[in-house]
């Protein structure tokens, strides 16, 4: 992972000034003789007192770390802890609407209405699945396609199942393909669609829907629920592919990545297009702003929401952690955010290309060879490239 090598770096560092700070002390040592320099050891706490941080993810956070942290909550009798650390007034439902954040969030009635809804329902991390695919990882696949898509999106499904998505053996390797769902609720004027639903899952048993509202701002909570999913389902996947249904993936390119992999590179990979020292947009026209009453700082490393890969020992181990991540509005920061908890960050590949490719280039079939993912593609544009890649006879230098 990129991290090894700082770690290295990091590691040979702390050895240095280690052995620096030995040296230090043993002459001081030596000179020591009136016993005077005895080293210091402080009689109280030095540590500053548990302030709470002041915009509403940070602080939800630091709730979360300090209930982890058995070091220092062995020194705080329960009732001594500190309100905002034990907020006995939440609802204990954590999937009833939380009305205290309408006075804890500086700002909050002058929020957009999707922060309201975000933060009435922060807490809540598990929906009712209205459809699910228990067989479908029976045979654990050597890759799992995982699609994330709204319901009336029929015809990127059926293009994905008609190109990159066919499921079956792909090079030599099994693939497995699934579509992330939510509701398309009345609330956001969808027709009802669900009688369709049924008749596609029942057709290509590759649909999976919960029941939460699927917006912007709960892609979150998709992205919780298919880790769950993944350990209940298809622990047994060897690699996980994520992306969204407005994709062009080399299904082909990736099965080649993954069998070239070493033991140890393929248990720790999390590759894709990787943003670094990112942080929130404070623009409110942008789709991604966040407010300072929300978060502050700036963002781990992530690899964009369009698509990234992933092994099936770093699913199982996000699905640990992300229950002591609070929920953040961006699924792909929150993966970040997952992953930097882990002690790990994700790798960059320049074959996946989540903001396309140059403008002369997209109708030439080579330059789709050696390519991991392009963002965006219609359907038509998805079957033309596979097409292309498909032919036996495609030969490019
Ligand atoms: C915890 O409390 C005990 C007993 O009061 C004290 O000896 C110890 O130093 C405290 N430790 C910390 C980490 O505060
Ligand atoms: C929070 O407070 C309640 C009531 O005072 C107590 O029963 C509970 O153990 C406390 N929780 C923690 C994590 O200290
Ligand atoms: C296909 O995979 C099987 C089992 O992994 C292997 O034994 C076989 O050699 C592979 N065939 C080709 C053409 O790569
Ligand atoms: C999903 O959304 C539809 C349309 O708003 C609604 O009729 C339905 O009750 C929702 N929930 C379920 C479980 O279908
Ligand atoms: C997420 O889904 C839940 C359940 O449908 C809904 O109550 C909530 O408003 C949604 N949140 C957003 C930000 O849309």
């Amino acid at each position: 992972m990129a991290l090894s090598r700082r770690k290295l770096k990091f590691l040979v560092t702390v050895t240095m000034l280690n052995l620096f700070v030995f040296i230090l002390m043993s002459r001081n040592g030596s000179q020591d003789k009136t016993g005077q320099n005895k080293p210091h050891i402080p009689s109280k706490p030095f540590w500053a007192k548990l302030a709470p941080n002041s915009a509403y993810w940070n602080r939800q956070q630091q709730i979360v770390d300090i209930q982890n942290n058995h070091i220092l909550l062995t020194n705080y009798s329960s009732s001594d802890l500190p309100d905002w650390l034990n907020d006995t007034s939440l609802p204990s439902d954590p999937c009833q609407p939380n009305f205290r954040v309408t006075t804890q969030v500086k700002d909050y009635n002058s929020l957009p209405d999707r922060f309201k809804d975000f933060l009435l329902y922060m807490r809540c991390r598990s929906y009712p699945v209205m459809i699910d695919q228990p067989e479908i990882c029976k045979e654990p696949p050597f890759l799992l396609l995982a699609v994330k898509s709204l319901a009336p999106h029929f015809d990127r499904r059926q293009a994905i199942r008609e190109s990159w998505g066919r499921a079956g053996v792909v090079a030599n390797k099994t693939v497995v393909t699934v579509f992330l769902l939510g509701n398309a609720t009345a609330v956001d004027y969808h027709p009802d669609l669900s009688e369709m639903l049924h008749y596609e899952s029942v057709r290509h048993k590759d649909i999976v829907q919960w029941d939460f509202r699927d917006s912007f701002f709960n892609l979150t909570v998709k992205e919780v629920l298919f880790l769950e999913w993944i350990q209940a389902r298809c622990a047994g996947a060897r690699f996980v592919f994520k992306g969204d249904d407005d994709v062009f993936v080399n299904t082909y390119r990736i099965l080649d990545f993954l069998k070239g992999l070493s033991a140890p590179k393929a248990r720790d990979l999390f590759v894709g297009d990787v943003i670094t020292n990112a942080g929130p947009h404070r623009d409110k026209k942008v789709k991604y702003f966040i407010p300072e009453s929300m978060y502050v700082g700036v963002y781990p490393p992530y690899a964009g929401g369009g698509g990234y890969l992933y092994s099936g020992d770093i699913a199982a181990r996000l699905h640990g952690v992300s229950q002591h991540v609070a929920l953040y509005p961006i699924d792909d920061v929150y993966t970040g955010m997952c992953l930097r908890k882990l002690g790990l960050a994700p790798d960059k590949h320049k074959g996946f290309r989540t903001f396309n490719i140059e403008e002369k280039y997209r109708s030439n079939p080579c330059a789709y060879k050696s390519l991991m993912l392009v963002h965006p593609r219609t359907p038509q544009e998805m079957i033309q490239i596979w097409a292309w890649l498909s032919r036996p006879d495609l030969t490019c230098q």
